[in-house]
């Protein structure tokens, strides 16, 4: 039996001001160590994330023979590429991580070694047959209980054939395993996706020397390309980032800084929604790195109106929704929340989390099949909350105390080091830099 434990989040009503470099994004950092595992050599990572989901992805290459060291957020790796990796002796446990299990499907497909993939309770609930169904048609021996649904799943690497793939929902994770498994298939693949969802595997494909087209919604790449180590920088993850922006953005007084934050056109759904409810948000500098864009930007505090989110700015800002949830119980008006169905299989049910958490609150929300309508502005009172063992909804409660009148307990608070593992410190840092 684990024994759950519980923090106590109580500040009196803060101002928070002041300057943050949030830790290195999630999704960069497991394409660098799967990229710099599948090419041949030398690749180093600066800025990597030192989250659980990421530290997985590090054990499982390991596993496969490739060498890898860390120190802090600067990782080495040297391979001897996708073709000499050896059979792992274990299973290769992705824990909590989705996008690990479901890329490393795409990755292990076209390899030459066998393995079993397995994940944690919340991992082996969710749906793999989105991977597993168009790898196997092109051709990937994947084998588990059902028909590849769910995890625990068997990979025998071996030949494959390009494909010409519609996918049913947008999604990166899907995207990226069938790009993956392109990259060593017999002829061209091709991925098209209803909305384009966030796209860097494409720009770090072409860092690693493979080319690749995108043409709207549709990328392509030829199989047979070998990819040469190189190096990758990680900008600030605007998914982590988005916390301290919604919470500069609703309480009176505050502004932050971000410093090197990723601004990725396809992750910044999040500073369309701040502005589009009257937040205000500069972008400081811009620059462009590794095929990725990042900058600093600074974000601070306004009335706030609600808006309607929906369509094809969804898939950039899936992962912020739990925050912008609570944003929008300080928001004038009606937000509207829909096309947002995806959330139903995240980390948890995040559209009945979310719903039920703030509830207990005292706001003013109701869910609907796929998405949440939340009405404000809403004075908001201390509870006990659940993080249901997602970084998402422990952040999201965290920062639901800051405007809370009494406490807020949250149950499981350690699960926020998936992503954030510095969460508190830079929270606490923000709110005693104004007391100073
Ligand atoms: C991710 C893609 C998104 C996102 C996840 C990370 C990625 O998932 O929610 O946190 O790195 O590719 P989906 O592809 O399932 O939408």
């Amino acid at each position: 039996m684990t024994v759950s434990e519980v923090k106590t989040v109580q500040f009196n009503k803060p101002v928070i001001k002041g300057s943050i470099k949030v830790p290195g994004d999630k999704s960069i950092s497991h394409r660098a160590i799967m990229l710099g595992s599948i090419a041949t050599g030398k690749t180093s990572v600066k800025g990597f994330l030192e989250g659980e989901d990421c530290l997985r992805t590090i054990d499982i290459f390991k596993q496969l023979g490739v060498s890898i060291e860390r120190n802090g957020t600067d990782v080495l790796i040297d391979s001897p590429g996708i073709h000499n990796w050896k059979t792992p002796d274990v299973e290769l446990y992705a824990g909590n991580s989705g996008t690990t299990a479901r890329l490393l499907l795409g990755i292990l497909s076209g390899s030459r070694v066998k393995s079993v993939v397995t994940g944690d309770d919340s991992l082996s609930k969710r749906p793999m047959k989105r991977v597993t169904g168009p790898l196997q048609l092109m051709g990937a021996s994947i084998s588990g209980a059902g028909e590849g649904d769910f995890l625990p799943l068997t990979i025998k690497g071996g030949a494959l054939k390009g494909i010409d793939y519609e996918m049913p929902v947008a999604s990166a994770q899907v995207k990226s395993a069938i790009l993956f498994a392109g990259l060593n298939a017999d002829g061209l693949t091709s991925v098209k996706e209803s909305a384009v969802s966030r796209d860097h595997t494409e720009r770090m494909f072409k860092l690693f020397g493979a080319t690749i087209q995108q043409e709207g919604n549709v990328v392509s790449l030829h199989g047979g390309q070998n990819l040469k180590g190189t190096n990758v920088v990680v900008p600030g993850d605007i998914s982590s980032a988005a916390f301290f922006m919604a919470a500069a953005a609703m309480i009176k007084g505050s502004s932050i800084e971000f410093v090197d934050v990723g601004l990725n056109p396809t992750r910044i759904g999040i500073i369309k929604v701040l502005e589009r409810m009257g937040a205000t948000v500069e972008i400081l500098e811009k620059y462009g790195e590794n095929e990725e864009p990042y900058g600093t930007i600074r974000v601070s505090n306004s009335h706030l109106r609600g808006i309607v989110i929906e369509g094809d700015i969804i898939p950039t800002l899936i992962d912020e929704l739990p925050i912008i949830a609570l944003l929008a119980t300080q928001c004038e008006g009606v937000t509207v929340i829909k096309d947002a169905e995806e959330l139903r299989v995240k980390e948890t049910d995040r559209i009945a989390a979310v719903t039920d958490e703030l509830t207990k609150l005292g706001a003013q929300i109701e869910s609907t099949e796929d998405g949440m309508i939340i009405t404000g502005p809403t004075p908001l009172k201390g509870a006990n909350l659940k993080s249901y063992g997602d970084h998402r909804l422990g952040m999201m409660a965290a920062i639901a105390a800051l405007i809370t009148e009494g406490s807020v307990q949250i149950e499981n608070p350690s699960c926020i080091a998936i992503s954030y593992p510095n969460f508190f410190e830079q929270l606490s840092d923000l709110i005693k830099k104004d007391e100073d």
